[in-house]
């Protein structure tokens, strides 16, 4: 009898649900009922407390299209993991125990970069584990993509799309914020996809005044509006020369609920023109998973119940070139997977005179 255990850790992303099915499905139809699967509550929360319960093959069924997590998830951060809190429960000790107590064979943890940290550390204490990369922000190192990437960006390039109508008729300059947290992939690629005359992103820092030369520049071209996708985690260049530190303390007396509404100020100051902000936020992260990233989801999942059957533990399973690979968690826990600025996609958006903000 195989058991198993899975869960769903770190912010949500459409596709979880279908990866969800797809190890489900694939563990039944390989082993029969020589399989009890595990699901664990609110990700590494559920794994701490010992909050599980045996699933059924009805669980696995209906699901794909479901945006969310029927396990539900938490965000359980990694440099916590191994303080010990007021309620002096040692976490790592509780999340052995528990994986003792439920007698499993394998955890497979669907997750983002914080995820994939303490996978690694369970990796180390000699837990079987094998992780599905997750997360709107594309960030994981060690795969090309992650699930999640391409239904936000269907829904920002929406935005971007929307926003053209309402930015033309009133003749006005429009941001439209970007999640992605600290990398530009979904920025980049939603403000390509869109359409956007300039993309902000945290790999290329901007100055505010080559930015207000460009709209200038675009103004004389009768252009009528000028729409900016800005990365969430957009940084300037007097920012990107500051330590952690220093950052941190500037954007904590930064008066403005994000970095758009401080761009905005800027830019509005020195050209006078109207601006508006629209923050999509969550709502990239909501709804039904696309096609293609309930394909990347079901053949993520397979290939994890693969990696079940021939006991290659300690790996994320990835997507490289097309193929379905394994790769060593040790490799890529802690590691970010930003966008490199020489891109070959970033020197076309800048051939068709797409401004990145930079000197
Ligand atoms: O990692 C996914 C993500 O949506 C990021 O793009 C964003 O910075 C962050 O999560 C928001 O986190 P929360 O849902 O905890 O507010």
């Amino acid at each position: 009898m195989k058991r198993i255990g899975i869960l769903t850790s770190g912010g949500d992303c459409q596709g979880l649900n279908a990866a969800i099915r797809a190890v489900g499905k694939t563990l039944y139809e390989r082993f029969g009922n020589d399989v009890e699967i595990f699901g664990i509550r609110d990700g590494y929360r559920g794994l701490i407390q010992g909050d599980y319960y045996a699933m059924t093959p009805q669980d696995f069924s209906g699901i794909l299209t479901l945006g969310g997590t029927i396990l539900g998830t938490s965000r359980q951060p990694f440099k916590q993991i191994r303080i010990i809190g007021e309620d002096q429960m040692d976490k790592v000790a509780a999340m052995k125990s528990n994986y003792k107590k439920m007698r499993l064979d394998c955890l497979v943890i669907l997750g983002g970069n914080g995820t994939h940290k303490t996978a690694n550390l369970l990796r180390e204490e000699g837990l079987n584990v094998i992780t599905l990369p997750k997360t709107i922000d594309n960030d994981l190192w060690g795969t090309d993509m992650t699930f999640g990437f391409q239904s936000a960006l269907e829904i920002a390039t929406n935005v971007i799309d929307c926003i053209h109508t309402t930015a033309d008729s009133h003749s006005r300059i429009f941001i439209v914020e970007v999640m992605g947290h600290k990398v530009g992939w979904l920025p980049l690629f939603a403000g390509i996809a869109g359409g956007a005359d300039i993309i902000l992103i945290p790999e290329i820092p901007y100055s505010i005044d080559t930015l207000v030369e460009n709209i200038h520049l675009k103004d004389n071209l009768k252009k009528r509006f000028c729409i900016l996708a800005v990365a969430e985690g957009a940084i300037s260049v007097e920012e990107s020369k500051m330590t952690k530190k220093e950052f941190k303390a500037s954007r904590s007396h930064m008066p403005y609920p994000s970095i758009s509404y401080r761009i905005a100020r800027e830019i509005g100051e020195r050209t006078g023109r109207e601006i508006r902000v629209t923050v999509p936020g969550h709502f990239q992260r909501g709804g039904s998973p696309c096609p293609a990233d309930r394909v990347l989801a079901t053949r993520f999942g397979t290939a994890a119940v693969n990696l079940i059957s021939e006991g290659n533990f300690g790996n994320m399973v990835a997507i490289r070139n097309g193929q379905i690979v394994p790769v060593p968690l040790s490799e890529v826990a802690g590691r970010l997977k930003t966008v490199p600025t020489d891109l070959e996609v970033i020197q076309s958006a800048r051939d068709l005179g797409i401004h990145f903000g930079d000197e």
